[in-house]
């Protein structure tokens, strides 16, 4: 039941959750044209030394632009370089963290009719201190074509806001493509940040949804998450500008990356499509065939046997099992859309034709759900204040028993009682959490949102867990999931509270397994709005909160 939802947004994932350190790695920032962004990269050098710019020469076809540095100066002349070299350097998401002993995988690709002699190096903020290096050598030939290099670089100290260099003192032009600087040691050894990804795991989730929210919508088609565009070698991405949340992505983190973290988190996938709608464009009903089939074959993607188109992708990226995937999200909150239900119908037609057993979820409200209008499950989003967070937890007490059940993939405390992440939020939505673990006979999934924030870049507030580069932390809200996590798969127990003058408190009882031992636990939760304990000397209240108490053992 309870699960988490992860939307790239504060720069969750890209400087987030995928452990790539180079950010704009494919110059690429300013879209396909050029003079494109290659914003974070700086220039080492003046123009006296060195000219750099972008053009479109790259080997990638569908992310043309490379970067080309003039460099002017030659040691071994009169204009001669100053120490340490010319080139670029990246500071990476607000600074990398490289650690003492740590390797870091670096891939770029280059070319070059000049002799070459490129010093790679991760180094201090300031290019100071050099933390570990290698120089790439060539001869005119060498690099002629583009050529694809890879090594390994070894640390010898910690510095938590490093950048890396390429620098060279030797003149002539040399061009840069798709430069890669990854730590080897990743959660499952498959790209993701390991403390993050540890925050995740330890959440036990049931259900990952992604990737996202707006993100998945964009404000403009052109910007929405396509999943095809995220897929094959990362080399040949073309990125895309999260104009839902302001940054551009490299797109290191696309769609089988999250069927893999999902996998690795022993978390069902639940896949946010988009159904052609945007925030501010939408593709008619009468135009929607081709979207619909880009899903299927998505899908196919996921699930399908290595001889299938899309299949044979995944095969090729490393996964020859089929990933789980068997729920999908058509859209992600634009039932008030023109075209939504029109478009919706098309969806759910074409995937159950195809992939009977996969559930389908709706983003408009159950009232809308009927047998010429079908659903699995109907998405519920709440954002609001802590008292009213706090009141919902009866929301579903008097939802009709029949299907189709919630999910309610978005929920959190928002606005001056949530601040950046407050206890009095936290407890209110535990208040609706034990309301949806009460009625779980109609609520089947829930999750908060956002899940995460880089403290450089916060866009909403508040987030579930904060980081920088190398630190991070839970919010009360993120604490307070620890509770449910046994929950899901448990049995609940129907639960009376007998308590004078509060009618604020709510409660739950649970009884699961646990895998180790195998006792029966019982918890029971339980959360008011208002304190229950009294100053010194006052008599405390007292609160009774009966279960039936059935199948409980006594060591609970
Ligand atoms: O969680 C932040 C945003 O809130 C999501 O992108 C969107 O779905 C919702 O409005």
């Amino acid at each position: 039941m309870f699960g988490i939802f992860f939307e790239e947004i504060n720069h969750a994932g890209a400087g987030g959750l995928w452990a790539e350190l180079v950010s704009n790695r494919g110059f690429e920032a300013g879209g396909p044209n050029t003079p494109s962004n290659i914003d974070p990269w700086l220039i080492i050098g003046d123009e006296s030394s060195i000219i750099v710019g972008t053009d479109r020469t790259s080997c990638f076809e569908r992310n043309p632009v490379a970067l080309r540095m003039e460099v002017l100066c030659d040691s071994k002349r009169t204009n001669a370089c100053p120490s340490g070299g010319v080139g670029v350097y990246n500071p990476g998401y607000w600074g990398m963290n490289i650690e003492k002993g740590k390797v870091y995988k670096v891939s770029l690709h280059i070319r070059s009719s000049d002799a070459v002699s490129l010093t790679v190096s991760l180094t201090s903020s300031d290019g100071l201190q050099k933390l570990a290096a290698h120089t790439i050598t060539g001869s005119k030939k060498s690099f002629a074509k583009w050529t694809k290099i890879e090594f390994h670089l070894k640390s010898s100290q910690n510095n938590t806001n490093s950048r890396l260099q390429l620098t060279t003192s030797k003149s002539g032009v040399i061009w840069l493509d798709q430069v890669s600087v990854m730590p080897l040691d990743t959660y499952m050894g498959h790209g993701f940040r390991k403390d993050l990804s540890l925050m995740l795991a330890n959440l036990k989730p049931q259900f990952l949804k992604f990737p996202g929210g707006n993100y998945a919508m964009g404000n403009y088609l052109r910007n929405a998450f396509w999943w095809s565009e995220t897929v094959g070698p990362w080399e040949e991405r073309p990125g895309h500008f999260n104009d839902a949340w302001g940054y551009w992505t490299d797109d290191g983190l696309g769609f089988f990356e999250f069927l893999q973290l999902a996998e690795d988190l022993g978390a069902s996938p639940v896949w946010v499509v988009n159904d052609g709608a945007s925030l501010n464009e939408e593709v008619s009903t009468a135009t929607i065939a081709s979207l619909v089939k880009d899903v299927v074959n998505g899908i196919e993607f996921a699930r399908g046997g290595p001889k299938t188109p899309w299949g044979s992708v995944r095969v090729a990226m490393g996964h020859p099992q089929p990933f789980k995937l068997d729920y999908v999200s058509i859209g992600n909150q634009e039932c008030w859309m023109l075209y939504y239900r029109g478009n919706y119908q098309k969806f759910y037609s074409a995937i159950k034709a195809a992939y009977p057993d996969i559930n389908i979820i709706s983003s408009c409200d159950r009232s809308t759900i009927s047998p010429s209008n079908p659903a699995d499950l109907y998405d519920v989003h709440v954002y609001t204040s802590s008292s009213n967070m706090f009141s919902r937890t009866s929301m579903f007490d008097n939802t009709p028993r029949s299907a189709p059940k919630a999910i309610v993939s978005e929920y959190a405390v928002t606005g001056n009682d949530a601040g950046k992440g407050t206890l009095v939020a936290a407890l209110a939505e535990a208040a609706f959490l034990i309301g949806l673990e009460r009625n779980s006979d109609v609520v089947e999934m829930a999750s908060c949102a956002p899940l995460f924030v880089n403290d450089n870049d916060r866009r909403w507030n508040p987030d579930a867990i904060v980081f920088n580069s190398w630190q991070h932390y839970g919010c009360p809200n993120y604490w307070m999931l620890h509770f449910f996590k046994d929950s899901s798969g448990a049995a609940l127990h129907p639960t009376t509270i007998q308590i004078s003058n509060y009618d604020q408190l709510v409660a739950s009882a649970i009884t699961w397994q646990n895998a180790k031992d195998k006792s029966t636990y019982l918890r029971i939760k339980s959360r008011g709005s208002q304190c229950l304990c009294g100053r010194a000397g006052e008599r405390h209240q007292e609160v009774w909160i009966e279960t039936d108490g059935s199948n409980i053992q006594q060591s609970a």
